[in-house]
């Protein structure tokens, strides 16, 4: 461990307890919430911070996913100027912690109870060795679809319950001059389609089996070649200028009546709540189909850095606000998420965050919650990485199904 957290193990517990607004610094938060959903989501954050005296120091790194993020953390904690505030990932946090540079939280959690209130499946991200070392501010999905209700509406389809439905819903509104998927040719959005591919292909065992376990078996069958099958069947609805959108702009596309769908995480709903559209009257949001009942998820959340002294209470102060009941709603009202606490009420929430919130128990209770591999709730970075770059190459009809499958096997056993 560095000499720098285990300084921090010590003081900022300390400080949490006498922390407040007159002890408290500026935070500066690396993040990569840049879209305008995100910066609205991130606005009630910088708000609530604000409402405590703390200023906000803005860290922003573009880029879908956070791979980007993630790679300017490192040079800036490489040169030792770390933020002080970082939002991560799943395994991410995890590798960091190992490599002693996160601080621990442990008295602040004890204070607040959040052993309470955090579900297990975000406490095995958000703890390492039994000390919290973030603040977990949400649960996203990535098995959603996102659609176009009057596309919908006027072609007649009803909601895709399972594969077949979702190809004929798909050719109609190809056939009536839309593009049917907007999609971003972008390796990290190719592999959240491929997270909801792989579990309506095979269902949570096989995703478990596949993602999780990265059993080769799994890996490399027949169930593999048919999701592979699927992701080039699906590659034939998406636009020519598909290649390296971003992912708010193929949102955009279905908002603005071009696309009929797109295939993504709720994070695009913040999208269309920015542009003013209503769930149910003006956009759909519906399971991939094939994939009811379970649920691929990824959490935000805030982890804290080695800085000096004088900025700790205010990252003790930053991680209480991000973990308040109050807060926990009013954020993933906007950001599409549902909270990462289990006391929150859904009232406030509309009626695709209704549906998350009980999707998310449902899936918890039944054994059907998984972490994204898309978003590193799956598999470390570097399997992640790997997995990203067999599927974005089949995608772009480098390999066909049988070589993706050969590869997948092989890159992931390479990777760990
Ligand atoms: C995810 C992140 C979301 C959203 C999305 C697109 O990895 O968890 O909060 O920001 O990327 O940028």
């Amino acid at each position: 461990m560095s000499r720098i957290s285990k300084t921090l193990m010590g003081s900022v517990a300390g400080l949490a307890m006498m922390s407040g607004a007159a002890l408290a610094d500026d935070v500066e938060v690396l993040h990569w919430w840049t879209s305008g959903g995100e910066a609205a989501a991130l606005n009630v954050l910088k708000d609530d911070l604000a409402g405590k005296g703390i200023g906000w120091t803005d860290m922003p790194v573009a880029g879908g996913g956070g791979e980007q993020a993630m790679t300017v953390l490192r040079a800036r904690v490489t040169a030792g100027n770390a933020p002080t505030a970082v939002q991560m990932l799943g395994f991410d946090i995890q590798d960091w912690a190992a490599e002693g540079a996160l601080a621990n939280l442990n008295d602040l959690a004890a204070k607040e109870g959040w052993d309470d209130v955090v579900p297990a499946a975000l406490q095995r991200f958000a703890k390492h060795d039994g000390n919290w070392i973030s603040a977990p501010v949400n649960v996203h999905s990535t098995n959603w679809v996102w659609a176009n209700k009057k596309i919908f509406d006027e072609l007649g389809i009803a909601q895709p319950t399972n594969w077949d439905e979702l190809i004929a819903a798909l050719d109609k509104i190809q056939a009536a001059g839309y593009t049917a998927v907007a999609h971003g040719g972008q390796a990290w959005q190719d592999a959240t389609i491929f997270d909801s591919v792989v579990m309506g292909v095979g269902g949570p065992e096989f995703y478990k089996a596949a993602m999780v376990d990265l059993d080769p078996a799994a890996l490399g069958g027949e169930q593999m070649k048919t999701a592979f099958d699927r992701m080039a069947k699906l590659r034939s609805y998406v636009d020519d200028n598909f290649s390296g959108r971003d992912w708010n702009l193929a949102s955009a596309m279905v908002i603005e009546g071009q696309a009929g769908v797109q295939f993504m995480g709720d994070w695009a709903k913040g999208e269309f709540l920015k542009a003013g559209q209503v769930p149910g009257q003006d956009f759909l949001c519906f399971r991939f189909p094939g994939t009811q009942g379970a649920v691929t998820f990824n959490s935000d959340q805030f982890a804290m850095f080695g800085v000096a002294d004088d900025q700790q209470a205010s990252q003790v102060e930053m991680a209480s606000s991000v973990m308040s009941p109050t807060f926990q709603s009013a954020f993933n009202v906007v950001k599409g998420s549902v909270p990462a606490r289990t006391d929150v009420p859904d009232t406030d929430f509309d009626a695709c965050g209704k549906q998350g919130m009980k999707d998310l128990a449902a899936a918890s209770a039944s054994g059907s919650l998984f972490g994204s591999m898309a978003h590193g709730h799956a598999a470390p970075a570097g399997v992640k990485n790997a997995v990203y770059d067999v599927v974005t190459a089949h995608f772009n009809g480098e390999y066909d199904s049988a070589t993706a499958v050969e590869e997948l096997v092989a890159a992931v056993e390479g990777a760990q």
